[in-house]
C-alpha cells in the first residue's frame, strides 16, 4: 500500500504537529486574545505519534516535520526527536517561532533532529511586536544564531508577506540572507487566520517580490528540486543564503504536493485545506489494528482534493487557523 490519490501524486512528507500552544499571537494567524488550546488529553501521547509514524512509514513517509503551534512550547520535545530518529527517518525538521530556540537548539540537535525553518516577519522590533504582539524579536534572533551555531543546516526563515505590513522589508530580508547565509523564504499570505481577516488584496505576489530584490540583487535561479514547493534563488554575485518565495495563492504547487498533516489532537489531514479530516485518536484509542488505521489513511489520500480553490467560488476555508493545523 501506498499513499497515493487520484491525481497520481504520492504522500511522502508528514507535518506531525505537536501542541497547537503558541507564546505569539501573530496577526495573521491568532487572535490577540489567544484560542482555547485543546485539553491536555485530547493531544496525542509521544507513543501515540510514535504508532502512527510507524503506520505511516509503512506507506512510504520518509521525511518529518514537527510543526505546533509552537512546538518548543511542548515539553521534553528532544525526547520525541530521538524517538523519531529510532524509526531510521533521517530527514527531521522543525518550524519554530524561534522563541526558544537559544535555550533548546542544542539538545534538538543532539536528540537528531537535522534543520529548522525559524519564522520571522519582520527585522524591525516595533513592527516584530506588532505583528507578533510579543516584544522576542532578540529571543528570535538569539534564537536563529544558536541554530547555526549547534550545526543545524540549513537555517531557514519564513517570512510570511502582508501588504501594507511588512511588505517594504523584502529587500533587507534578502540583506539578512546575504550576511548570515540563511535562506530566506518568503510565504503568501493565506485564507488560514483565525481572525478570518484575510482579504486577497493583503497577498503580494511572489513575482512582485522577485522582481522588486532584483532590482538591487541581482538573483540566479536554481534548479528546481523534485516537489519543492518554493521557487529558490541564489545571488548573482555570489554572496552566501538565497531566497525563495512559495507562492502558494499566485501559483499554486498543488498538483505536485507530496505532504500530508497530523494535528496535536490526532486527526489526519490530506491537504493544508481539507475541510474534512480523519479522527486517527479515536482510532487508536478506540483500539484499532495498524492495518485498520492504514486503510484509513489510504482511503483518505485517495479522496485529497485536486487543489485548493483559493479565489475561486468553490473555496472552503477550513474551520481551523494555521496555529492548530502546524503550516
Ligand atoms: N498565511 C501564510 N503563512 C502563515 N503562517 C501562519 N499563518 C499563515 C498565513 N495566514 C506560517 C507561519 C509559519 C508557518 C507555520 O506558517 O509564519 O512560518
Ligand atoms: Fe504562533 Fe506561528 Fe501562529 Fe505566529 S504563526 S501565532 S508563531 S503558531
Amino acid at each position: 500500500m501506498a499513499l497515493v490519490d487520484s491525481f497520481g501524486r504520492i504522500a511522502t512528507d508528514l507535518r506531525v504537529s505537536v501542541t497547537d500552544r503558541c507564546d505569539l499571537r501573530c496577526l495573521y494567524c491568532m487572535p490577540e486574545e489567544g484560542l482555547t488550546w485543546t485539553p491536555s488529553d485530547e493531544i496525542l501521547s509521544f507513543a501515540e505519534i510514535e504508532r502512527l509514524l510507524r503506520v505511516m512509514q509503512t506507506l512510504g513517509v520518509t521525511t518529518i516535520r514537527l510543526t505546533g503551534g509552537e512546538p518548543l512550547m511542548r515539553r521534553d520535545l528532544p525526547n520525541l526527536i530521538a524517538r523519531i530518529k529510532q524509526l531510521g527517518v533521517e530527514d527531521i525538521s522543525m518550524t519554530t517561532n524561534g522563541t526558544m530556540l537559544a535555550r533548546h537548539a542544542d539538545a534538538l540537535k543532539r536528540a537528531g533532529l537535522r534543520r529548522v525553518n525559524v519564522s520571522l516577519d519582520s527585522l524591525d522590533h516595533d513592527r516584530f511586536t506588532m505583528i507578533t504582539r510579543r516584544d522576542r524579536l532578540e529571543r528570535v534572533l538569539e534564537g536563529l544564531n544558536a541554530a547555526s551555531s549547534v550545526g543545524l543546516s540549513p537555517v531557514k526563515i519564513n517570512c510570511v508577506i502582508v501588504r501594507g505590513v511588512n511588505d517594504d522589508e523584502v529587500v533587507a530580508f534578502a540583506e539578512l540572507a546575504r550576511v548570515t547565509g540563511f535562506d530566506v523564504r518568503f510565504i503568501e499570505y493565506l485564507p488560514l487566520d483565525a481572525d478570518q481577516q484575510w482579504t486577497a488584496a493583503g497577498v503580494v505576489p511572489s513575482a512582485e517580490l522577485i522582481t522588486r530584490i532584483d532590482a538591487t540583487y541581482e538573483l540566479e535561479a536554481e534548479v528546481a528540486l523534485e516537489a519543492a514547493p518554493s521557487r529558490n534563488f541564489r545571488f548573482a554575485d555570489g554572496a552566501p543564503g538565497s531566497v525563495g518565495f512559495i507562492a502558494s495563492v499566485t501559483e499554486p504547487f498543488c498538483e505536485s504536493c507530496n505532504r500530508i498533516r497530523l494535528t496535536a489532537d490526532g486527526q489526519f489531514r490530506s491537504c493544508l485545506f481539507s475541510v474534512k479530516e480523519l479522527d486517527l485518536r479515536a482510532m487508536i484509542r478506540g483500539g484499532a489494528e495498524d492495518a485498520e488505521m492504514a486503510s484509513a489513511i489510504v482511503a483518505s489520500v485517495a479522496n485529497k482534493q485536486a487543489g485548493h480553490g483559493i479565489g475561486t467560488p468553490v473555496f472552503v476555508r477550513p474551520a481551523r487557523s494555521m496555529s492548530a493545523i502546524g503550516g
